[in-house]
């Protein structure tokens, strides 16, 4: 977890799936991405938009986040999913088919010249990479997040994009969705990870969840429902690493502690840096239990 709100899951839900839509906004998830782009067809793209922005502008969010993708703006849709998704105030825009940061900045340039629809809360963009040369310039993709104005609040891995532009198997594409961690890490930015296709594999499915956690993924992007327990599950501190957090914390702020860096529990060392981490631990735990309460 990089940012303050967890992202365990990340719900795609297709714009013209009026079934999905109304399902949508009850089920446990992090956040919602309703789709205008990859999801629909050319000939549903106008009253997909339509659907979402009437539904995004009329929700009642709660402590979710709700997200639209828009088509690029180089696409027939575009520049009419931005105005309709700009009016319809989101939390966040996600940009799909990224390939340089100029695209992002852009965007952000648009999004200024209409103007904040909630002053005081901006709305954010999330990048889709998903192209080779997204992989490519992912260093500057990631810096834009530190420049003034910018409003890049996380990066999502579009994988199955991915390997139909390059022909690369999911299998095989880990050293470039791990140079993608490392550049959103340095930065501060949450990254998501890409979907899992074969959503009736439950097995299949918590295993690469376990695996996206462990090279440093913040959540999974989803497409079905019964892929939201897992992820939540997951990408959620364990009990075990929750009761050792509390430990941690507890030695750090034994009176005596404040002026020493290494200390010992169990016959393991423990350096301040543990201690920093067992807090961050302790706040996204508090984080999602506030959010399912
Ligand atoms: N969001 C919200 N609800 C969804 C959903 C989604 N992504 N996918 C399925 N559901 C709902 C269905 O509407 C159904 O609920 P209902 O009976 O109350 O209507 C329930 O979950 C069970 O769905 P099921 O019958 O198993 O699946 P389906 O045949 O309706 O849909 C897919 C299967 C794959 C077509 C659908 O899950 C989907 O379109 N997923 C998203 C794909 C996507 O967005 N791709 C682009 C990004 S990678
Ligand atoms: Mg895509």
């Amino acid at each position: 977890m990089n940012g303050p709100k967890p992202l365990r899951s990340i719900l795609y839900v297709p714009g013209d799936n009026e079934r999905a839509m109304n399902k949508a906004p009850g089920l446990p998830v992090d956040a919602i991405i309703y789709d205008l782009e990859d999801a629909v067809a050319p000939a549903s793209k106008l009253s997909a938009r339509a659907r979402v922005c009437n539904a995004v502008a009329g929700i009642d969010r709660g402590q979710r986040v709700t997200a639209i993708r828009i088509n690029d703006l180089a696409s027939n849709e575009g520049a009419d999913d931005l105005q309709a998704a700009l009016a319809a105030a989101p939390d966040v825009l996600v940009l799909p088919k990224v390939q340089t940061v100029q695209d992002i900045e852009q965007l952000g340039v648009r999004i200024k010249a209409f103007g904040d629809a909630k002053p005081g809360r901006e709305l954010e963009i999330w990048a889709m990479i998903e192209t080779p040369k997204a992989v490519l310039n992912i260093k500057e993709i990631v810096q834009c997040s530190h420049t003034t104005g910018a409003r890049l609040g996380a990066v999502l891995m579009g994988t199955n994009d991915l390997a139909r532009a390059t022909g690369v198997t999911l299998d095989m594409m880990s050293p470039w969705l791990m140079d993608c961690v490392l550049a959103a890490k340095a930065y501060g930015l949450a990254i998501i990870d890409g979907v899992y296709n074969n959503y009736s594999d439950q097995k299949a499915f918590v295993a690469v969840c376990e695996q996206g956690r462990d090279m440093g993924f913040d959540g999974k992007t989803l497409i079905h429902p019964s892929q939201i327990a897992s992820a939540n599950r997951v990408f959620a501190p364990s009990k075990e690493q929750l009761q050792e957090a509390l430990e941690v914390v507890a030695l750090f702020e034994r009176e005596g502690h404040e002026k020493l860096n290494v200390l010992e529990i169990d016959g393991r060392m423990v350096e301040r840096l543990h201690y920093l981490m067992a807090q961050k631990t302790l706040k996204t735990a508090d984080l999602i239990k506030e959010r399912t309460e």
